[in-house]
């Protein structure tokens, strides 16, 4: 039997129909750009949701790859394994804490930080510690605890009930929180820089309040950075930024270079909380993955892209700035690194559709932002050619208004 086309009509054959691939076959990636089937390069400004920070083809990613998998691919955590260890040391000296867990997805991640505060709490003999708040508009992924902790009710419609004991704090809202937390809060998540929900920042007084209610009750506050960590805020963790002093972070995303892994990075309040046998994975901290993981920091650090991240993210916030000038399309424009959103006045989704007729690839994320999560690597000129296809896009949809 021939296989299948590459095509929408053999997509929707083949799989479960939850997501919405756009109508390009990508084959292989050049720097900042995805080359699709046909040769068509387009500038790729989401980046693998986040996740490609060295952009594609980078030549020591891949050769830590091929020669750790040329050695080991697999062996399970019944075994101690060297990149593991390397890895594991990095993440310790650049946040300060005390122990990590690998696992091998943001949502992961997420589950095993729920599962450890549940325990941590266990340790004070309130048998009602067990609550976990998260913020409104906040995303923390897709299995049951951290969808539970999911703000979007397209996420969650149709799978409650959800995790008993979960609960949401409005965000940025200090009597809400004041409000909910007590004696009974095992843990707060927080975005420090919301993602899915529209690349917004958490302010520096609800940060405040929350570290002195952590002192008064006693909860972990654990800090997601799956999306705008490792560099992509211009500082390896964004909760450095607003000095959120977390007991647990959850990384994943460009963590692996690509490949799945997740990590939760846990401060020494928490350093026993797991025993033998109380929480674990078969794949969790692969050997491969780590190796890849060990490349992408260091050419993080060799290549300066933390600076980057936050040179070009100013500049693109500056022409944005000029754009919402000239176009009333634009209603708002939010800039960390480059983690970067702009509120527009109809659906994301319409400008992604026109960006990408004109081979540039954004994303739509709550309804009307549209969020640029560029590589790291994203040099001036692409970052200019990414703000003259969207003036473009602006100047041509004005124009055919204005012919109606
Ligand atoms: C902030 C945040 N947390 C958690 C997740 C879930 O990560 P994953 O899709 O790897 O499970 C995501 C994914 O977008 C995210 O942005």
């Amino acid at each position: 039997m021939a296989p299948l086309p590459i095509n929408r009509e053999s997509e929707q054959t083949l799989f479960f129909h939850n997501y919405a691939r756009l109508p390009i076959a990508v084959t292989h990636g050049e720097g900042g750009w995805l080359v699709g089937d046909d040769g068509t390069r387009y500038l790729d400004m989401i980046a693998g949701i986040g996740v490609n920070a060295l952009g594609y083809g980078d030549k020591r990613l891949a050769e830590a790859i091929s020669a750790q998998a040329a050695k080991l691919i697999h062996a399970s955590n019944l075994f101690m394994m060297q990149p593991q260890f390397e890895l594991a040391e990095k993440l310790l000296a650049l946040s300060g804490l005390s122990k990590v867990f690998f696992a091998n997805s943001g949502t992961e991640a997420i589950e095993a930080a729920i599962k450890m505060a549940r325990k941590w709490a266990g340790l004070f003999g309130n048998p009602y510690k067990k609550e976990v708040f998260s913020l409104s508009n906040c995303f923390h992924g897709r299995t049951y605890g951290a969808m539970s902790l999911t703000a979007k009710p397209q996420y969650v419609n149709g799978f409650e009930p959800l995790l008993a004991g979960t609960g949401m704090i409005n965000f940025n809202d200090i009597n809400d929180l004041e409000e909910q937390v007590s004696d009974n809060t095992a843990a707060v998540f927080v975005e420090v820089v919301q993602g899915e929900g529209g690349i917004h920042r958490i302010s520096q007084p609800f940060i405040d309040r929350l570290k002195e209610l952590r002192e008064q009750y006693n909860f972990l506050i654990v800090a997601d950075d799956i999306q705008a960590g490792c560099g992509r805020t211009g500082t390896f963790f964004s909760y450095t930024q607003v000095d959120a002093d977390p007991d647990l972070v959850c990384l994943a995303k460009p963590l692996g270079g690509g490949l799945p892994l997740s990590a939760v990075i846990g401060s020494e309040k928490v350093e026993n909380v797991l025993s033998y046998g109380n929480h674990g994975t078969t794949f969790g901290g692969n050997p491969v993955a780590c190796a890849a993981g060990i490349a992408m920091i260091n050419a993080i650090h060799d290549d300066h892209l933390m600076e980057n991240a936050k040179t070009i993210g100013n500049f693109i916030n500056d022409e944005l700035q000029k754009l919402g000038a000239k176009h009333p399309q634009i209603l708002d424009i939010r800039q960390y690194g480059l983690m970067i959103g702009i509120t527009v006045d109809k659906e994301a989704k319409y400008y992604a559709g026109k960006a990408l007729e004109k081979h540039v690839l954004i994303n739509a994320t709550s309804v009307n932002v549209i969020r640029l999560l560029p590589p790291l690597t994203i040099s001036r000129e692409e970052a200019q050619h990414c703000i003259t296809t969207l003036d473009e896009i602006l100047t041509e949809e004005t124009a055919a208004e204005k012919s109606c």
